[in-house]
């Protein structure tokens, strides 16, 4: 199974997410904005997450998934971080819905920095979807 991990996030908590996930799924954990970013070639699973700043997210992360393809992504797990409001999964999953691409129900959040059960949590959720 192909998987990939897409993320961004300005503080490392969304990252520290990604990166559990991105191990349990045995890839890698890349940031939307690099050059490693463009999903070449088809995914049965890409794993995106962003955190939310000021009730949206960040434009990087808006950005990137217009460049999405239907084509490319079969499925599509979102995951966040934010203080309190899951709105950036809202967010994320309309941006992908926007491109065709179908969405998990099941969506992986922690409030702030993930400490190391949460992470076990994310690695476990992953895994669900390989
Ligand atoms: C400028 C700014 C605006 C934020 N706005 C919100 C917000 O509207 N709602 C919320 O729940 N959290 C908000 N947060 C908290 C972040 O979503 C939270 O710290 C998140 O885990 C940051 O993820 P990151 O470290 O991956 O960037 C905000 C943080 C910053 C820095």
């Amino acid at each position: 199974m192909n998987t990939a991990v897409r993320y961004y996030s300005r503080s490392g908590n969304t990252k520290a997410v990604a990166e559990a996930i991105a191990k349990a799924a045995g890839t890698a954990a890349v940031v939307v904005n690099s050059a490693d970013a463009p999903i070449n070639g088809p995914v049965d699973v890409l794993f995106i997450g962003g955190a939310l700043y000021a009730y949206g997210i960040d434009s990087h992360l808006k950005d990137y998934l217009k460049t999405l393809s239907k084509n490319d992504v079969k499925k599509a797990v979102v995951f966040s971080t934010s203080w309190l409001s899951k709105h950036a999964i809202d967010l994320i999953r309309k941006g992908l819905e926007a491109q065709g691409i179908p969405v998990a129900d099941e969506t992986f959040y922690v409030k702030n920095m993930p400490n190391e059960s949460q992470l076990k949590d994310a690695a476990a959720f992953a895994k669900k979807f390989l």
